[in-house]
């Protein structure tokens, strides 16, 4: 069914890159069937609507493999308008940034980027696709801004409900490695809250007190502290669809199941739809749920390690002109 277990050489050359490299996104390539052309007469005769997509810790917008994704959304919707956020124009910087920062102060400007971009702001709408970190930051992007809006958000191994760990580093990326160091010894200090970005999105349900008192970002986005903001809800609820893909042997987002915005405190593992934050409806995971609106998705591999038949499969559902928009059917495969 997968690449990774067909192809040997493939699989010892992401172990290989894995080991020498960034924890950065790997993309399976496979064989294009003729399938693609025949689709797509369908459905030509209206633009695709914009696709932004945000990288993950340790990647930047120029990195091959973001590119690639950028190749694979084009080459799903001939014509559509790929945007790569970026935090700065320099690929050093723009890396750099997916440790340290205030994640706030990061969502505002990107905010600011893409209200002000020529194309996307005058468009209808956008569809987004965020890697691992990349996911929740986006949706912080919907909650908190979403001009111009976002219509399907797709995440892969992302942090909804927050991590206990990130075994992400390689042992010569030092930038890397002294951000996990601060992650594990200062994690609720303003210093640290203000500045790692992981630490902003940290979460241990065994000390959710310390979690709602000074989480800078993952606390407020999720809408856990007793003041709710009633825009955050409106606005998830008012995505046409948010699809959530868990890798399915992801080792480096402790849990992966963050993913699906499950809650893992030990052993114990409640699914989203039995959590306070779905039946009160905190962010409007309920509402977009019940008009078929939330998809859960998993995909083989390690954190990262996609298949270009999945990312395809996911940009030919969700991505693509405005009115033959996706499918609505309810998932309830995922959970309970
Ligand atoms: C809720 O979030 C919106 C968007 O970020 C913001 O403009 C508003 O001030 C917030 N409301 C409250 C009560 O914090
Ligand atoms: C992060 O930035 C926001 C906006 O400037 C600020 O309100 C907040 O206090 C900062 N967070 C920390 C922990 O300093």
């Amino acid at each position: 069914m997968h690449s990774l277990r067909t192809l040997p050489l493939l699989a010892t050359l992401t172990q290989f890159l894995s080991a020498t490299a960034e924890p950065t996104i790997q993309i399976q390539h496979q064989q294009h069937h003729g399938r693609r052309s025949a689709h797509l007469a369908e459905d030509n005769d209206d633009t695709p609507l914009p696709v932004v997509i945000w990288h993950g810790l340790g990647d930047t917008y120029t990195a091959e493999g973001i590119q690639q994704v950028g190749q694979l959304i084009e080459e799903a919707n001939p014509g559509t308008f790929v945007y790569f956020i970026r935090l700065d124009n320099t690929a050093t910087n723009d890396r750099r940034a997916t440790f340290y920062g205030n994640v706030t102060e990061q969502i505002a400007k990107v905010c600011e980027d893409l209200a002000a971009h020529p194309i996307l702001s005058t468009a209808p709408a956008i569809d987004a696709v965020g890697f691992s970190q990349g996911g929740q930051f986006l949706r912080g992007y919907v909650e908190r801004c979403n001009t111009p809006p976002v219509r399907n958000l797709v995440t892969f191994g992302s942090q909804h409900n927050g991590i206990l760990d990130y075994r992400a580093c390689t042992t010569t990326d030092w930038l890397c490695r002294g951000a996990m160091a601060l992650l594990h010894g200062n994690t609720w200090t303003s210093f640290v809250q203000s500045r790692l970005v992981p630490a902003q999105y940290f979460r241990d349900p065994a000390d959710l007190d310390s979690y709602l008192e000074y989480s800078n970002f993952l606390a407020d986005i999720n809408n856990e502290r007793a003041v709710k903001n009633e825009t955050y809800a409106r606005n998830v609820a008012a995505l046409e669809n948010l699809v959530l893909y868990i890798f399915e042997d992801d080792t480096t987002v402790i849990p992966k199941e963050t993913g699906w915005f499950e809650d893992v405190d030990g052993d114990e593992t409640t699914p989203l739809r039995a959590r306070k934050l779905y039946k009160e409806d905190w962010i409007g995971l309920r509402a977009l749920d019940r008009k078929g609106g939330l998809k859960f998705k998993t995909t083989p591999g390690e954190h990262m390690q996609l298949s270009d038949k999945t990312l395809a499969e996911a940009f030919k559902e969700f991505f693509g002109p405005y009115k033959t928009s996706s499918s609505r059917e309810p998932d309830v495969a995922g959970e309970l």
